[in-house]
């Protein structure tokens, strides 16, 4: 982390996961224990069905409400889809975009990330871009690669005064819901990494301020040391943010002294 350039964001990734009254009760037993985070923001990204409720359960916290997904276009005929001008007209703040479950069942490319990151900012909403590699990408050595062509691809045609409102998370395939994490090495030289690839675009003042989280498997336990790196500005936290205590004890760690 590096408070003094840039945002720490520690955000929850609810997937599909939690009815309306598990919403509820989430909210119920999570914001008691939400004594004003310090220095880190913290976001919730939750089901498009679930979005109106969690604004109203959270409106008087510090908690931002985020989706998970959006399409690229306005208005028109995608059936099942959800605009970014819809999730913005209703006070959703951020959206996650080109997490690798999309990429990997629903047919989300370099492409496609590219048009919802435009889409997402020219409506106003904050992009949470995801990258990452798979395990044999890593063996093979590509990690780097890849993940440069990913944020190049991601970030083409993007204008640097909107860089203020990108976020990159950094979530290798392999840690996501598995268990295994990066360790806080791998974590830095990626995130570093995409900072070295946004400071060549943009320049060294934009590339400071941009917050890139490293997201599979944290947890409480190794929450602190991920986010003690210099470039690891939060976390992207699926599992551990359904339990209102566990997502409380990373947060906790981001507001590390
Ligand atoms: P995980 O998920 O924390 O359960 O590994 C992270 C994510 O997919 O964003």
């Amino acid at each position: 982390m590096n408070r003094r350039y840039r945002k720490t964001i520690i955000a929850g990734n609810w997937k599909m996961n939690k009815t309306l009254t598990e919403t509820k009760a989430f909210a119920e037993a999570f914001k008691p224990l939400l004594n004003r985070p310090k220095w880190c923001e913290v976001v919730l990204c939750v089901p498009y069905v679930n979005l109106q409720a969690a604004i109203r359960l959270f409106k008087d916290s510090k908690v931002s409400i985020g989706a998970e997904s959006c399409h690229y276009e306005s208005t028109g005929a995608f059936t099942g889809e959800v605009s970014p001008e819809m999730l913005k007209d209703i006070g959703v703040k951020y959206v996650i975009i080109g997490h690798s479950e999309r990429r990997q069942y629903y047919n989300e490319t370099d492409v496609t990330v590219n048009k919802k990151v435009k889409a997402a900012l020219e409506a106003g909403l904050q992009p949470i871009i995801c990258v990452g590699e798979s395990l044999e990408q890593r063996e093979m050595g590509v990690t780097m690669d890849l993940i440069s062509y990913q944020v190049r691809c991601a970030l083409s045609g993007v204008p640097a005064e909107k860089m203020r409102k990108v976020v990159f998370a950094y979530e290798p395939i392999w840690a996501i819901g598995t268990g295994k994490t990066a360790t806080s090495a791998e974590a830095q030289e990626v995130c570093e990494g995409i900072r070295t690839i946004i400071r060549k675009k943009y320049g060294a003042r934009v590339a400071r301020s941009v917050t890139i989280q490293y997201g599979g498997s944290m947890n409480p336990k190794n929450a602190f040391e991920l986010l003690s790196q210099p470039d690891v500005d939060g976390g992207l936290i699926g599992g551990a943010s359904l339990k209102p205590d566990q997502f409380m004890d990373i947060i906790n760690a981001a507001n590390q002294e």
